[in-house]
């Protein structure tokens, strides 16, 4: 069989962000209870002119600029903050970013699972048409309503995967597990801006899909626990991957050893929830953030999407991997971010621009790609470079 697998993945987060230790001072609480209690430390806020598709096209940049775009006939773009009822948003991308015009373009949604969804599709694709590549892209801003309970748990964040045979970085196992059960544990009907979530429902459900996506992976010839080295959990926020880490291994009666999660942890504490591309943010903090060499060792990873489906599968590290990933820069877009205050932070919370009219965007985004205008509906992106 073809391997098939990533040959690059490259992330991309807002310049600005919240700590959280701001957002507790507001509420009069202790800080603690989102640094300990939630394991977060900060929220990325996308400005006026940045959304899911400059977060995008920011993301898959530099892995085009390095690899080329020929091959890509297949953009998948996984999102739950879609811009558009009907189009596609990685057809702006795909402009932005001077794709192939034989090229198909599908947006896919079910909560923050889709990006799973997409990236089996596009490895069963690959395996197929060997010469083809596919560019997955997972990209979403995780908005709650101030002053809810879930408002420590935003965040924003896209990542790009390019998906080919025989891969440079990670081979995707064939064996996956997977579950879907219909509840009402956070949705966001059509008129609405913010989720409506059921927040400890919802990590219940989170655990109990885990744990049957994992026996289904078991049952159909799935490796064992103690194959793995590292685990890379969805992270609404990092302390759900460590109750996930926890309940697998006991499930498993494992010793419950958290080094082998907390790695994949390290970016989204300061990035927070980005939905769809929160458990492959959690993957490249595992490559990135491991100092030991990881050829050849097994990851599994655990994705869900509320609603619910879940997904367990396993990924094996390529030898040479680090030479294809990018991790120099994504510490720079970390390190270069800055803070904002409360009050800008309410001001960029209610900065979401929909599609109603016409509107000039504020020059924000410190990127190469913006959101310019919304001229009568529709949304003009443009590369400052261009
Ligand atoms: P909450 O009511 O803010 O928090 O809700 P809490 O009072 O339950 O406290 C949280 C933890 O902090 C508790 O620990 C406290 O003891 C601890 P736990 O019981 O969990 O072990 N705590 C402290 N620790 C240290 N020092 C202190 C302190 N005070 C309290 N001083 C909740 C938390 C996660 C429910 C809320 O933030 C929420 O509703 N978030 C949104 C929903 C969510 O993220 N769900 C996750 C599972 S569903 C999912 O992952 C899918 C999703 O990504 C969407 C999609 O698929 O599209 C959300």
């Amino acid at each position: 069989m073809t391997a098939t697998g990533l040959s690059a993945i490259s992330f991309h987060t807002p310049h600005r962000y919240i700590g959280l230790d701001t957002l507790a001072e507001h509420h009069g609480i202790d800080p603690d209870k989102f640094s300990k209690g939630i394991g977060q430390e900060k929220i990325a806020l996308p400005g006026h002119d940045e959304d899911i598709v400059t977060m995008a096209a920011e993301a898959a940049k530099p892995i085009i600029d390095r690899y080329g775009s020929d091959g890509i006939d297949t953009v998948l773009f996984a999102t739950e903050t879609g811009i558009d009822q009907s189009k596609a948003a990685g057809i702006y991308m795909h402009r932005l970013l001077g794709l192939p015009a034989n090229c198909r373009n599908v947006e896919f949604k079910q909560a923050c699972y889709s990006a799973t969804a997409a990236l089996q599709m596009a490895c069963s694709y690959v395996a197929r048409k060997p010469d083809r590549k596919v560019l997955v892209i997972a990209s979403d801003v995780a908005r709650y309503d101030l002053d809810s309970s879930g408002e420590a748990t935003q965040g924003a964040g896209a990542v790009a995967m390019l998906v080919t045979a025989n891969p440079t970085v990670l081979e995707i196992g064939a064996n996956s597990g997977v579950f879907t059960e219909d509840i009402m544990d956070f949705w966001r009907p059509n008129d609405r801006r913010t989720p409506l979530f059921d927040g400890k429902y919802s990590t219940l459900r989170y655990l109990n899909a885990m744990i049957e996506a994992w026996k289904d992976y078991s049952e159909n010839g799935g490796h064992s626990y103690d194959a793995f080295s590292h685990f890379c959990y969805h992270l609404p926020f990092s302390r759900m991957g460590e109750k996930a880490h926890r309940h697998l291994a006991k499930a498993n009666k494992a010793p419950i050893e958290m080094d082998k999660a907390l790695t994949g942890m390290a970016y989204n504490r300061v990035i927070g929830n980005s939905y769809t591309a929160s458990i492959y943010l959690a993957v490249l903090s595992t490559l990135e953030n491991t100092y030991a060499d990881l050829t050849g060792q097994l990851l599994g990873l655990f994705s869900y999407g509320s609603g619910a489906t879940g997904e367990f599968f396993d990924a094996k590290v390529v030898e040479g991997y680090q030479d294809h990933l990018f991790t120099a820069r994504h510490a720079n877009i970390l390190n270069e971010r800055i803070a904002v205050s409360y009050d800008d932070y309410v001001s960029l919370w209610n900065a979401y621009p929909l599609d109603d009219g016409s509107a000039t965007m504020p020059e924000e985004a410190r990127g190469r790609y913006r959101l310019a205008s919304i001229d009568e509906n529709k949304r003009i992106y443009i590369d400052q470079h261009a």
